[in-house]
């Protein structure tokens, strides 16, 4: 009797098991169904146009196929732009309206760099230890706070704080909407909009189209983690042995003007191509979506592909053997098959208003200020969550392109640090 209940046990355990691995494999299918994204450059530009993807003929406007995929966004952050609106008069009115924001002039740019830095430097003067990561957030913040929202932050009592925990809640929020689990609605993000509200006493909670997330979330998500990635390529990865890359960021920081930026540096690089070829090796939107729906057979059939924007980016065969290195030098001679498959602010004709100026310049910004500011000549250097040492620990190897790595970063100064 009690053998019979073992063996009984055993094959219902057996059954499940092989159920699990089925399912398993199911979801691994569904998660890597070859057909359902490309890293062929060339058929990434035309899926971005989203009219048809190899033998799909998309029924959806490009317009419904690029916002459908964001339909989390909307929901989890409250807003109605460019990348959520269904109404498409609004999509063109918001990316003219980015367009003009994002137009400085010189003196604009010459003013945001001294704000950024009289900020970096003010966090830097007093403390001892800084969390790295917090510290790339806030003065990505403070960029398009400024430039795009208007914000006077000199005027708001503990804005420094409250930029921080604005950047963090935005984190939870976005890991949040990729996962069914906890996806919280703005409506019900307390923390969210608490930490809105500190900085922007005076907007319409329940209006989408007045959240100042419609003007945070394209610039400030997209930005801090390419610039947190290109502060440890300079500082501690292969800008270890090429400290005339810092210096050349420091001198943009310093001087942020177009001559400046395209300027060759101590080995022959520009701020520009330093920038370029971070954004190459760690695009901050690795993937663009789009949806699709399409007859086969008589039947109505929908799906999501996706551009492949990292994978174009890493191809040895468009690279070559050094695709995974950080080297901005390719970026003296690069061949029209590099163009092609160069996709950081995506393609036409939804290509990111900040791709020419605004996008590049803003990074060099926060970059040259950081690592101008965090010298190892002033004291500074970065520790794990231990205290231990890391300047030794990445190798010229590529850095993690996750948006949780390197969390456990910080900034200390040494005993006799100026
Ligand atoms: C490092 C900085 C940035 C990166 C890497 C980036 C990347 C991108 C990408 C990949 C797209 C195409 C999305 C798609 O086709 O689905 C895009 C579109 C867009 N971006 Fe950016 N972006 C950056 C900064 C900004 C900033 C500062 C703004 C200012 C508001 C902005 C506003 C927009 C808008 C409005 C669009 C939609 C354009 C259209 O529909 O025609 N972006 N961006
Ligand atoms: C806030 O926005 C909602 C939705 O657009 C609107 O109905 C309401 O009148 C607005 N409130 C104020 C005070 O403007």
């Amino acid at each position: 009797m009690l053998r019979d209940f073992c063996r009984l046990n055993l094959l219902i355990l057996t059954i499940s098991a092989i159920n699990v691995i089925a399912v398993g494999l199911f979801t691994i299918y569904l998660l890597h169904r070859p057909q359902s994204k490309s890293s062929n450059p060339a058929e990434c530009r035309t899926l971005i146009q989203a009219h048809r993807f190899r033998a799909a003929k998309n029924g959806l406007s490009p317009h419904i196929s690029r916002i459908r995929p964001n339909a989390r966004l909307a929901f989890v952050f409250g807003i109605e732009n460019a990348f959520t609106t269904p109404d498409e008069g609004y999509a063109d009115y918001f990316v003219k309206n980015a367009r003009d924001l994002i137009n400085l002039k010189a003196q604009d740019w010459g003013n945001l760099a001294k704000t950024l830095r009289s900020a970096a430097n003010k966090l830097t003067s007093t403390a001892h230890r800084l969390h790295l990561a917090s510290l790339v957030q806030s003065l990505s913040l403070r960029i398009i706070l400024t430039t795009l929202l208007n914000a006077e932050l000199d005027t708001i009592p503990h804005a420094e704080q409250h930029m921080i925990t604005l950047a963090q809640a935005i984190n939870r929020a976005w890991v949040s909407s990729k996962n069914d689990a906890d996806l919280i609605d703005f409506a019900h993000n307390a923390d969210l909009q608490a930490s809105l509200s500190a900085l922007f006493p005076t907007y319409n909670k329940t209006d989408p189209r007045d959240n100042p997330l419609c003007w945070i979330l394209p610039g400030f998500e997209t930005s801090w983690r390419i610039n947190l990635r290109m502060v440890l390529e300079l500082m501690l990865n292969t800008g270890q042995s090429h400290p005339e890359w810092t210096s050349t960021m420091i001198a943009f920081a310093h001087s942020p003007t177009k001559t400046q930026f395209e300027a060759p540096g101590g080995d022959g690089v520009s701020a520009k191509e330093l920038v370029a070829e971070g954004l190459r090796l760690y695009p901050p939107t690795k993937r663009i979506y789009r949806a699709f729906e399409w007859a086969e057979h008589g039947a109505t059939r929908s799906d999501t592909f996706a551009a492949d924007v990292e994978a174009c980016h890493l191809s040895g065969g468009i690279w070559g053997h050094d695709a995974r290195k950080y080297n901005p030098l390719r970026w003296r001679a690069v061949t029209d098959a590099q163009k092609q498959a160069y996709l950081p602010f995506g393609g036409a004709p939804f290509e990111c208003p900040a791709k020419a100026v605004f996008g590049p310049r803003m990074i060099a910004l926060v970059v040259g200020v950081l690592v101008d500011a965090v010298q190892e000549s002033k004291g500074w250097r970065v520790v794990d969550k231990d205290g231990k040492d890391v300047s030794d620990v990445f190798c010229g190897e590529r850095l993690k392109n996750d948006r949780g790595s390197y969390e456990e970063l910080f900034l200390v100064r040494v005993a006799g640090g100026v």
